[in-house]
C-alpha cells in the first residue's frame, strides 16, 4: 500500500507536484479541493456520474484479446478499448466527472485546453448534455493538424480560441487558459485535460481516470483468471496511463509508459520528457520538463499532438525516480508503422497517441515474457488523425 496516500495533503508526490499558482488562485483550488473530496465521498454524486459514465460515456469499455499482435508476441496481447468511448478518448472520464463537481459547485462557465482536440470535444459534449458555457484554448497548430475536432467543438456549441503563442500548441493553449482562470474563476471552472497542473488537478484527474485500470483488473481476472504480466500506456501529461497504472502500482504487474521520441532525441524534437529528466515548473507543478540550459520551456516535436507537451505529470515523474514504472519512448515513425499493423491487421484505426503504446510492444516483442497476458491502453481513435496520415 506504498502509493496509497499519494499525493500528501499538500499535493506533493515526493519532492514533485505542489501549487505553483499565483495568489489569487489560491483560495479557488483550496474550494475545489473541498468540493472534490465532499463530493466524491457523496452517494447521490458518485451515482449521477456511475450512470452518466454507463448511459452516456459507453462504460464500461471492452478488454479485446488482438490476435495479430499475440501471434507476434507469442503472448496474449489484450486492448483496454478506450477509443470506443464516446468522443473518441479516455478523456470524457475526467471531462464528465470534473463538469458534474463544477455544476455542484454554482460554476456556470467552463473552459478548457486541448492538443489533438480530444480533451475539447469530451469538454464541449458534456457541457452541451449539463447545459454549460463552454471555451476550450487550442494552440493554432494544433487547429491545423486537428481540423476534424475543431469543427467538432464548434457543432456542440464550444467557443474554440485559438493561441498563436510560441509553438501554438498545447503548452500555449494551457498558458491561455490559465490567464483566463485566474481573472474569471467566481464564475469559471477550468476543466484540466490531464494530471498536471497544481494541486488538487493531478489528484482530481487520476481518480475520474482511475476506472480504466480498475475495470482492467477485473476483466483480465475474469477472461484470464490472472493479472497481467505487463501494462503499457502512452503518456502526454499521463492521465489515460495513471488512470490504468494506479490500480496495479501494488501488483507484481511490469508498468511500462511510453513517451513521445518524436524524429529522435536530440532537442526539440521530441517529448520525451524522461530521456534525460530534469526538474522544472510549468503550469503550477514541479516535475521533469524539457528545458534548456537557462532554464527556458524547450520546444517539443511529435506526429502525435495530445503527447506535444514538455512536462510529464508529477506523478510519474515520482513513479520513474521511484523505479516503479519504467519510461520508454517511441518515435514518429515507430508510432506510424504500428497504426498502420492495427488499421490493417485488426480493423481498428488507433488515435496516433496510442499508437506509441503499441509501437513499444511491436520493437520489443523479444524482450516480452511469453505466456503471461500483455494488456496496452488503447486511449483513442484515429478518425481525428486520418488526415494528418493522408499527407504524410
Ligand atoms: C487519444 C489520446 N491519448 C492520449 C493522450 C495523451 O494525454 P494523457 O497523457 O493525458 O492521457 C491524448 C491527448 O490528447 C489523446 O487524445
Amino acid at each position: 500500500m506504498k502509493f496509497e496516500n499519494l499525493p500528501d495533503s499538500g499535493g506533493h508526490y515526493g519532492e514533485f507536484g505542489g501549487k505553483y499558482v499565483p495568489e489569487t488562485l489560491m483560495a479557488p483550488l483550496e474550494e475545489l479541493e473541498e468540493a472534490f473530496e465532499q463530493e466524491w465521498h457523496n452517494d447521490d454524486y458518485r451515482a449521477e456520474l456511475n450512470h452518466l459514465n454507463r448511459t452516456f460515456s459507453g462504460r464500461p469499455t471492452p478488454l479485446y484479446k488482438s490476435e495479430s499482435l499475440s501471434r507476434l508476441a507469442g503472448t496474449p496481447v489484450y486492448l483496454k478499448r478506450e477509443d470506443l468511448c464516446h468522443t473518441g478518448a479516455h478523456k470524457i472520464n475526467n471531462t464528465l466527472g470534473q463538469a458534474l463537481l463544477a455544476r455542484r459547485m454554482g460554476k456556470k462557465r467552463i473552459i478548457a485546453e486541448t492538443g489533438a482536440g480530444q480533451h475539447g470535444v469530451a469538454t464541449a459534449s458534456v457541457c452541451a448534455l449539463l447545459g454549460l458555457d463552454c471555451t476550450v484554448y487550442m494552440g493554432s497548430h494544433d487547429m491545423q493538424r486537428q481540423q476534424p475536432n475543431v469543427y467538432r467543438m464548434n457543432l456542440l456549441g464550444a467557443e474554440v480560441k485559438p493561441v498563436s503563442t510560441g509553438s501554438g500548441t498545447l503548452k500555449d493553449a494551457v498558458n491561455e487558459a490559465m490567464r483566463d482562470w485566474v481573472q474569471t474563476v467566481e464564475n469559471t471552472h477550468y476543466i484540466i485535460g490531464s494530471a498536471v497542473g497544481p494541486h488538487p488537478f493531478p489528484k482530481i484527474v487520476r481518480t475520474f481516470q482511475k476506472i480504466i485500470g480498475e475495470e482492467t483488473r477485473q476483466q483480465i481476472i475474469e477472461i484470464e483468471n490472472r493479472l497481467p504480466g505487463l501494462v503499457i500506456a502512452c503518456v502526454g501529461g499521463g492521465s489515460n496511463a495513471i488512470g490504468m497504472f494506479h490500480p496495479f502500482l501494488d501488483d507484481d504487474v511490469q508498468l511500462v509508459g511510453v513517451e513521445a521520441g518524436g524524429r529522435g532525441p536530440k532537442p526539440g524534437d521530441h517529448a520525451a520528457r524522461l530521456l534525460q529528466p530534469e526538474s522544472g515548473v510549468l503550469h503550477g507543478a514541479l516535475s521533469y520538463l524539457l528545458q534548456d540550459d537557462e532554464g527556458m520551456v524547450m520546444l517539443t516535436h511529435s506526429v502525435s499532438a495530445g503527447l506535444d507537451y514538455p512536462l510529464i505529470g508529477p506523478e510519474h515523474a515520482f513513479l520513474a525516480k521511484d523505479k516503479r514504472v519504467e519510461y520508454q519512448n517511441a518515435t514518429d515513425e515507430e508510432a506510424l508503422e504500428a497504426f498502420h499493423f492495427l488499421c490493417s491487421k485488426e480493423g481498428i484505426i488507433p488515435a496516433l497517441e496510442s499508437s506509441h503504446a503499441v509501437a513499444w510492444l511491436m520493437k520489443n516483442m523479444e524482450r516480452i515474457a511469453k505466456g503471461v497476458p500483455v494488456v496496452i491502453n488503447l486511449s483513442g481513435r484515429g478518425d481525428k488523425d486520418v488526415e494528418i496520415i493522408r499527407n504524410i
